[in-house]
């Protein structure tokens, strides 16, 4: 049969919000080039929202319209579901009936994945079909195919990256124009940017949830979510970005997957990078994604993360995957998490008193003769390694003939463990006036 003679492949789409909404334009824009690449056409035939008025707007006549999800799923004539309403709690029921009915799916939802992915591969793999998840990490950036396929040679040593773009955009608005922390949220909202909770964008657990999904494409380990440390932007006070500058560095909300010989680093947290790294300069919703190969050396990926289009991108190219792969057995197919399934490692997520960072640490003390002494004493007791200190003038801290000062600290580095106890050690000193900020700092060299 001739490539012109197949079918298009039938697509059915389960929410059209900014994702979907995006998703229905860039497959009707682009028809034409995306069946000349995928070598046939790909139709949204069916699309469910429970805002049918708001489908009928943004779909017209194009695809059949209705407003149970289930309806799209029992259509023998869907191909392929795609999911993208978000959540844990319809979505995954709506994404293990398409499996269990036999149909390709395709998802953008890294909450979803990150927390039962183990159980939705499961089921994908015992029916034979695909569940591709391009858009989950990182929006438009194809870091899932750069990691699955592009990098297969290598040992992945560590994966770091900025994958939250409603944070990136806070920072970096806050920053350059001093607006309030809430106000850009809300502009981050209207932009599409934000979760539907954006909690989970500010709290860290939207970052985390896509450093679940990339340690276990790096390592070939199940999604464990919940080991994984989440540490979002709401603490952070704008004197440490300022110090942070002042030294050298900026802060970025990273999530980070780092193998060990003992197990694996997943942590995301607000982190100082050196300003000379590309990645430090990153800014508004764009992410960026740095992965170190043992043979390819540092990789770095960029591009909107957020947004309609750029992550509909993403989900029309698992889309063309999908109709590539069509009439292919399951076992041509690239494996769910790059390994193959019988092969995945035992290797532990270790508890975060394992982990192995270097420290920024800010102290408001007593301006007093002896304190930074007793201080660095309690580090050195530790076995902790000082990189640099500062100490701010008392005045400009605490007004003039003021006896308060800051104290910045930064460490080369130790153990979490260890700077748990040197900073509990710190806390109990007289001399120290205010809790003590500690905020994790990466080279990424
Ligand atoms: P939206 O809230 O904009 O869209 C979700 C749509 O799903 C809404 O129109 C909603 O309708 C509809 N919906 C809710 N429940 C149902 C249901 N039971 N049946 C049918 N439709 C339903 O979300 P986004 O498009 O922003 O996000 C979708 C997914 O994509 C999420 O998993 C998100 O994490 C992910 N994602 C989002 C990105 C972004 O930039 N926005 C980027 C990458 C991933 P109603 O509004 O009436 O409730
Ligand atoms: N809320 C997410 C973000 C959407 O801001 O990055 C993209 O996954």
């Amino acid at each position: 049969m001739s490539q012109e003679q197949l079918r298009p492949v039938r697509v059915g789409l389960l929410g059209i919000g900014t994702v979907g909404g995006g998703t229905f334009t860039v497959l009707k824009r682009n028809q034409e080039e995306i069946r000349r690449r995928a070598g046939r056409g790909i139709e949204v035939t069916m699309v469910a929202d429970l805002n049918t008025a708001l489908a009928q707007q943004v779909v017209g006549d194009a695809a059949q319209i209705v407003s149970d999800a289930r309806a799209v799923i029992a259509n023998p004539d869907v191909d392929v579901v795609v999911e993208l309403i978000g959540g844990y709690g319809i979505a995954k029921a709506l994404v293990l009936e398409a499996i269990a009915a036999g149909k390709h799916v395709v998802t953008a939802n890294k909450a979803l994945l990150a927390v039962h992915g183990t159980e939705i591969f499961a089921a994908a793999r015992a029916k034979g079909v695909i569940v591709a998840f391009e858009a989950a990490v990182a929006g438009g950036i194809p870091i899932i195919k750069a990691l699955r396929e592009g990098l297969t040679a290598n040992q992945i040593q560590w994966v770091a990256g900025i994958i939250n773009g409603t944070t990136n955009f806070i920072l970096s608005e806050m920053r350059d124009k001093g607006l309030d922390f809430d106000v850009v949220l809300k502009e981050a909202q209207r932009l599409g940017y934000a979760e539907a909770d954006p909690t989970f964008d500010i709290e860290g657990v939207d970052a985390a949830h896509k450093a679940t999904l990339l340690s276990a494409i790096a390592f070939g380990i199940p999604v464990q979510f919940d080991k994984a440390h989440v540490e979002g932007i709401t603490q952070l006070s704008a004197t440490d970005i300022k110090y942070a500058e002042q030294l050298g560095y900026r802060i970025k909300l990273l999530g980070i997957a780092r193998r060990r010989d003992n197990g694996v680093e997943l942590r995301t947290h607000p982190t100082l990078v050196p300003m000379r790294r590309l990645i430090a300069n990153v800014e508004g919703a764009m992410n960026a994604v740095l992965v170190q190969g043992d043979a390819v050396g540092t990789t770095m990926y960029y591009g909107k993360g957020a947004g309609s289009e750029p992550t509909a991108s993403a989900v029309v190219a698992d889309l063309v995957d999908i109709a590539r792969l069509l009439d292919a057995a399951p076992a041509a197919r690239v494996p769910y998490l790059a390994f193959q399934p019988d092969e995945m490692s035992t290797l532990p997520i270790l508890p975060l008193d394992e982990v192995i960072t270097s420290f920024y640490l800010r102290l408001r003390v007593a301006d007093k003769a002896g304190v930074l002494a007793k201080i660095t004493g309690i580090l050195a007791e530790q076995g902790i390694s000082i990189d640099a200190v500062i100490q701010r003038e008392a005045d400009e801290v605490s007004g003039e003939g003021g006896n308060q000062t800051d104290l910045i600290i930064l460490t080369h580095d130790t153990s979490e463990g260890g700077m748990n106890k040197a900073l509990a050690a710190m806390q109990a000193l007289p001399t120290v006036l205010a809790p003590i900020v500690r905020v994790r700092k990466e080279e990424l060299a």
